[in-house]
């Protein structure tokens, strides 16, 4: 069954997929929802129609999506959806933007896609059957040390002037071969399972953020983890993901960051 789940997600991302191309072309106008955080007519549009085509594939199955909230169902079954990820980018016409819609079972991940309509590429994952980009195995990078990496990022839009992020970014730009902050944390993770970054981390993600871009790591041969090393979870509220080979690495430097001159305090909370 789960393959028929994939399927599903893949036809629902592409259709998805193109509809945001539509808006994109035209570039449509923002509206605030908090202080920085945007949202456009493509946000809810593509919301509005992987919603729809979910619940009539698997009417039992619970939905919680960014813009709509919660979808409350019978089933073990949610489906995570982020109909426009990167949104503030899409809104300025910076062409790094994505749908993700990611599925758990009683609390497991079980698949998850991750589509970047502007270049064709759709990143798709089951437990344990791999992670694929386009059909093609995918599998993290191999590099060992810290100090050889290429990491990435991001911000919140939300309480900005509470993020300890910059702290976290400043350390790791010292000691690695520098750090992106792309605006896209599905597609971020994504390249981390590709292989195109050795790691990766953020504070305060939401669950239709993380879930399929983490499964494909996961399915790509790397980690995925909390600050504290422990195990990874959608609820948050820290994410650090990795080749696995530099993730003790990464996790140690946080750690002088908490830890040592800094003393910052991890976050509890979720952004939403
Ligand atoms: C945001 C992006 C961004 C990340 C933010 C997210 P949105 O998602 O993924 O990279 O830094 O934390 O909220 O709002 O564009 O769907
Ligand atoms: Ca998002
Ligand atoms: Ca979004």
């Amino acid at each position: 069954m789960a393959g028929a789940f994939l399927d599903t997600a893949v036809a629902i991302a592409r259709e998805a997929g193109s509809l945001l191309l539509h808006y994109y072309e035209r570039r449509p106008a923002f509206e605030l929802k908090g202080e920085h955080d945007l949202v456009t007519a493509a946000d809810r549009a593509s919301e509005a129609l992987i919603v729809e085509r979910l619940k009539s594939h698997f009417p039992t199955h619970a939905i919680l999506g960014e813009e709509t909230g919660d979808h409350a169902a019978s089933s073990d079954y949610r489906w995570y959806v982020d109909p426009l990820d990167g949104t503030t980018n899409f809104a300025h016409s910076y062409p790094m933007w994505n749908v993700t819609l990611g599925l758990e079972q009683a609390g497991r991940l079980i698949c998850g896609v991750v589509y970047d309509p502007l270049r064709d590429e759709l990143f798709s994952a089951e437990r344990g059957a791999g992670a694929y980009l386009n059909n093609r195995r995918i599998h993290v990078s191999k590099t060992a040390r810290l100090q050889d990496s290429l990491l990435c990022t991001g911000f919140p839009s939300r309480r900005r002037h509470e993020s300890i992020n910059v702290h976290f970014f400043h350390q790791a730009a010292m000691v690695t071969h520098g750090v992106r902050r792309a605006g896209a944390a599905a597609l971020d993770l994504a390249y981390v399972a590709a292989g195109r970054l050795d790691g990766f981390w953020e504070f305060g993600l939401n669950p239709w953020d993380m879930a399929a871009g983490t499964l494909l790591i996961l399915e790509a041969g790397g980690a995925a983890s909390n600050m504290r090393g422990e195990p990874f979870s959608v609820k948050g509220p820290h994410l650090v993901v990795s080749n696995g080979l530099i993730h003790s690495e990464m996790l140690g430097l946080f750690g002088e960051v908490f830890q040592g001159q800094y003393r910052v305090p991890l976050p509890t909370v979720n952004a939403k």
